[in-house]
């Protein structure tokens, strides 16, 4: 598909839309017109090393984590101890700065954990988002928030798939009868009462999704308010949360891979929107439709929303496909991509079945360097804001 088919494919007047909570009328024209696929990018269609499919499931062993309601407090500080094993990425591709990254961390404990990396000013929601499926943004969230928090960040994820792969990653318990944010978006529940405390990682919370939410699409089309109810309840959690002790400092909400009435809750919810983009054929078809929306949703909900990050995951350096897809995405996005590129990793895809992200699972692999690296990236772009804060304040 060329740039022109990109962009008359995705006008803002598609009827697709129409009653799914998107805003109705025209809107700017696509912003990605010139997004074009690089010359001739052959499939080689081989299968490198370590991208075996790896099951998602629970290990049927493993023991759930106790619920709890403990939002607004400090949570237990578990500390996991990570196994090491070979990784599918030759570990001299990983660049030297990662591998200094490695000696860094992960700290033993989040209560003691001293934070490098600098505090927003003000809590940063960054939506996890690509109405393509399985290009990373669930790995992408999961990983990037664990990094974080190992960092001594205070970070919540907010899990608004149905399949609750995030929740999955991160431990907690996400079957039919758990708080989640089901209870939120459709039932108006405060979101506290369903943030539980990560088991294998300080400082980090999350918001579980539950197959209940699969239905939510339908039941929200004829709800009040019903692209802004994340909002309201992400805003007063927030407001009480900084109430009763330190204010979170990072919002990461994983998003299903559609652009129903769910994710517009999470792109209303966000100023942040990161896009997690596989290096891979097709990589950006769809993309445009996703900004289409994007600029709905500015234009008639939330002014704030810009897309402000984009990590390249999945990325395999043997391949000239790999480089090509990079290259393109930095062409027409140089300021959102961020440098660091995942590399495709056994170890990132096998942690979620350890009910794991791979932060903890093995934290030298080189998936574990890369989200860490991703992460400090993303860190590091609050920094100018807090620092002139800070320059006003003195
Ligand atoms: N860098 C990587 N190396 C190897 N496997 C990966 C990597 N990133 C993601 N995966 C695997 O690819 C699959 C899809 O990843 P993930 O679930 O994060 O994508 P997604 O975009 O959230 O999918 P969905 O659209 O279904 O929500 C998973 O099995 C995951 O473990
Ligand atoms: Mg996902």
């Amino acid at each position: 598909m060329n740039a022109a088919q990109m962009s008359s494919s995705t006008t803002a007047t598609d009827v697709r839309w129409s009653g799914r909570g998107w805003p109705g009328e025209a809107t700017p024209e696509c912003p990605t017109a010139g997004l074009g696929w690089p010359p001739a990018p052959a499939r080689d269609g081989t299968v490198p090393p370590g991208s075996e499919a790896v099951s998602r499931e629970t290990p049927a062993g493993r023991q759930p984590p106790e619920p709890v309601a403990a939002p607004l407090s400090e949570p237990a500080a578990p500390v996991v101890q990570a196994e090491h094993d070979a990784d599918a990425v030759p570990r001299e591709t990983v660049p030297r700065r990662l591998q200094e990254a490695s000696s860094r961390r992960p700290p033993s404990s989040g209560a003691a954990a001293a934070v490098t990396w600098p505090r927003p000013a003000a809590t940063r929601i960054l939506t996890v988002a690509n109405q393509k499926g399985g290009v990373g943004k669930t790995t992408t969230c999961v990983n990037v928030a664990a990094a974080m928090a190992a960092e001594g960040l205070r970070v919540l994820v907010i899990d608004i798939d149905p399949q609750g792969n995030a929740s999955t990653a991160l431990g907690l318990e996400h079957h039919t009868g758990v708080p989640s944010v089901y209870d939120v978006v459709v039932g108006g529940a405060p979101l506290e009462r369903v943030v539980q405390p990560c088991p294998t990682v300080p400082n980090l919370w999350c918001a579980p999704a539950t197959i209940d939410l699969a239905g939510a699409e339908l039941e929200l089309v004829s709800m009040v308010a019903r692209e802004t109810r994340l909002h309201r309840a992400l805003t007063a959690y927030l407001a009480r949360a900084a109430e009763a002790g330190p204010s979170m400092d990072y919002v990461l909400i994983d998003c299903p891979p559609s652009l129903g009435l769910l994710t517009v809750n999470a792109f209303v919810a966000a100023a942040e929107l990161f896009i997690p983009i596989q290096c891979e054929y097709y990589a950006l078809e769809g993309l445009s439709q996703l900004l289409t929306n994007v600029e709905l949703v500015r234009s008639h909900l939330n002014p704030d929303l810009r897309v402000s990050t984009i990590l390249l995951t999945m990325y395999d350096g043997r391949t000239r496909l790999s480089a090509q897809v990079a290259d393109e995405v930095r062409t027409h996005f140089p300021s959102e991509v961020l440098r660091t590129t995942v590399p495709r990793s056994v170890r990132i895809s096998e942690a979620p079945s350890h009910g794991q992200t791979v932060i903890t699972y093995d934290p030298s692999s080189s998936g574990a360097l890369s989200y860490i690296e991703a992460a400090g990236e993303i860190a590091e772009r609050a920094r100018p804001r807090v620092q002139a804060e800070q320059e006003a304040m003195s």
